[in-house]
């Protein structure tokens, strides 16, 4: 059974079940200023685990490219990865344990022919609901284990003492894989068991520094297709799975060294060239902020790797299916740095977390790759004398650093949700002022500013500038009603509505349209999974601070609320 036929099984299973599969996100989210990346299934449905109705229903489905940069330290062993696909089932408030638990059960043993002896289940303790499902589905005493909340509990930022304000979470309950080997418990990292789903019951939200019960119970379910094939073939190493083994024998012809022997090496340039290359077809660049600047680090660590078995630097873009230029033309940049900063490096005795910080800042090494080549002469570096020369020089915007440091997690604040809303004004303002070619190519808000991009030939002249930004101000004071609909495709499009829209499996969608609303017309209507502001007068005036080209066709435009 390869991945291909796994995904079609899992997906098909669960539309069996009254599921809707849904399309994946984009692996760099459009429209959240808290996180850099989508890095698990559950993080664009967030509003709708929370109680906001969802198109499709209250049953979904899909495989979802996620990427966690976070885990770039832990890759080179058989099993981590920053890149990989989630298989994820959600119940928005349907099922719950009583259903979830013995489906997936049932998908593992008789879809995917899993033996029961070889699976493990993990419970928090004090679960019992959980414990006697898995029991009443004869899974024995001696393979459920109970641990507490640092490892059966489910948040994106971990326990519920790490959980900001509101953040949503809950109990989990994980299923292993026993590959065999010496005495040992599902959670060691010993490599004898390797997780391969994990039932989240989503139902408490962070408030006031208490965990609060959601109006509604959820699950979401999230299995790594990486590790679920590893399983089925009784191979704990996920980079001899289908997904891997073109790349690895890639590596092989390029630095004529084969995988036995060289593993370490070779699982850190196959996972890296694979993150790099999704994130470059996502529309990410190699750069020094943000997303740009994660894809930088992951190039550069992979190039480090590639020195370390005498492969050619420049050969790494042959790894990628699509935009080689983009990698080709980034590796020519960085061996002359490298070559620069090695000899620099020579001539430093003891590299400590203000040199690595000094080689980041002159040579533009990232911090993995100052590390990985000290590994080299067994020396250690000081990750925190290291992070905390970065944060002296504040050298890169402060979303970035969180962004690259902790993942960082902001709430859907007031703020950012006032702009959001202006944002859909601005839109059609641009359209009523310059003409129906105008449209949105992208989005990014923080909770300092929007930003927007559309299309369209020209610079702006002043007084366009200005008419934009009345028509917005205009709108605001006549504090339209914001209404949310869910509609058939088909009537989105009668009535039409505007904006991105790529969900290409949906039936049912969501529409924003911004009143006031005679025989079915809005001023602005758009396709849009919110959240917004319910009449636009609490917006506050808003002010274009810059327009400027992107790309060919391509304009941009900051605006602030004005306080
Ligand atoms: N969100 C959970 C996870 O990432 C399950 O999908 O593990």
């Amino acid at each position: 059974m390869d991945s291909k036929k796994i995904r079609e099984k899992y997906i098909k299973f669960f539309v069996g079940k009254a599921h809707k599969q849904i399309a994946p996100a984009r692996l760099v989210p459009e429209n959240d200023p808290t996180t850099l990346f989508t890095s698990s299934g559950m993080q664009p449905l967030v509003p709708y685990l929370l109680g906001q109705e969802h198109p499709e229903g209250k049953r979904l489905v899909n495989s979802q490219p996620c990427f966690r940069a976070e885990d770039i330290d832990e890759v080179g062993d058989n099993r981590h990865t920053t890149f990989f696909e989630m298989l994820g089932n959600w119940s928005l408030g349907d099922y719950f344990k009583k259903e979830q638990l013995p489906w997936i059960w049932e998908f593992l043993t008789k879809e995917l022919g899993l033996p029961k002896e070889k699976l493990y289940v993990s419970v928090l303790e004090g679960d019992k609901e959980s414990y006697e499902i898995w029991k009443s589905l004869r899974v024995k005493e001696d393979h459920i284990f109970f641990y507490g909340v640092d490892k059966n509990w489910w948040s994106r930022s971990g326990p519920p003492e790490k959980m900001p304000e509101g953040e949503i979470g809950g109990p989990d309950s994980e299923v292993f894989y026993d590959f065999g080997g010496e005495d040992c418990h599902p959670n060691c990292a010993c490599g004898r068991f390797l997780e391969i789903g994990n039932s989240v019951f989503i139902q408490y939200q962070k408030t006031d520094g208490k965990l609060k019960e959601l109006p509604q119970k959820n699950v979401d379910f999230g299995g790594g297709l990486e590790r679920l094939i590893a399983a089925v073939n009784n191979n704990p190493d996920v980079f001899q799975t289908d997904l891997y083994i073109p790349i690895i024998r890639n590596i092989e012809q390029i630095t004529n060294k084969k995988y036995d022997g060289n593993k370490s090496e070779m699982q850190v340039i196959a996972d890296h060239m694979k993150a790099a290359t999704s994130l470059i077809i996502d529309g990410i660049m190699p750069s020094n902020k943000l997303q740009g600047y994660v894809l930088r680090r992951l190039l550069r660590r992979a190039a480090v790797k590639m020195r370390q078995l005498g492969g050619d630097l420049i050969k790494l873009s042959k790894l990628a299916d699509q935009n080689e230029e983009v990698i080709k033309e980034e590796m020519e940049r960085f061996s002359k740095t490298l070559d620069k900063g090695l000899k620099e490096i020579e001539k430093i005795e003891k590299i400590d977390g203000k040199a690595a910080f000094d080689l980041y800042q002159t040579f533009g090494f990232p911090y993995e790759v100052t590390e990985e080549l000290f590994r080299e002469k067994g020396q250690e570096i000081n990750k925190e004398q290291f992070k905390t020369e970065f944060e002296k020089h504040q050298q890169l915007s402060r979303t970035a650093s969180s962004g690259m440091f902790k993942g960082g997690l902001a709430d859907h604040s007031e703020v950012v949700i006032k702009y959001h809303t202006a944002t859909h004004l601005l839109h059609q303002a641009l359209r009523d002022v310059l003409g129906s070619q105008v449209f949105q190519k992208g989005s990014n808000i923080t909770a300092e500013r929007l930003r927007f991009d559309f299309s369209y030939e020209r610079k702006m002249t002043d007084s366009e500038i200005k008419q934009v930004e009345e028509l917005v101000n205009q709108k605001i004071k006549d504090d339209l009603k914001v209404e949310h609909m869910i509609v058939s495709l088909d009537e989105a499009k009668q009535m039409h509505a505007i904006g991105l829209f790529d969900e290409k499996y949906a039936e049912k969608v969501s529409i924003y349209g911004i009143g006031p609303q005679s025989k079915g017309r809005y001023y602005s209507l758009e396709f849009c999974g919110g959240p917004h502001v319910e009449h636009t007068g609490v917006i506050g005036q808003i002010e274009i601070t810059k327009e400027e080209a992107v790309s060919f066709g391509i304009r941009r435009i900051y605006a602030k609320i004005a306080l």
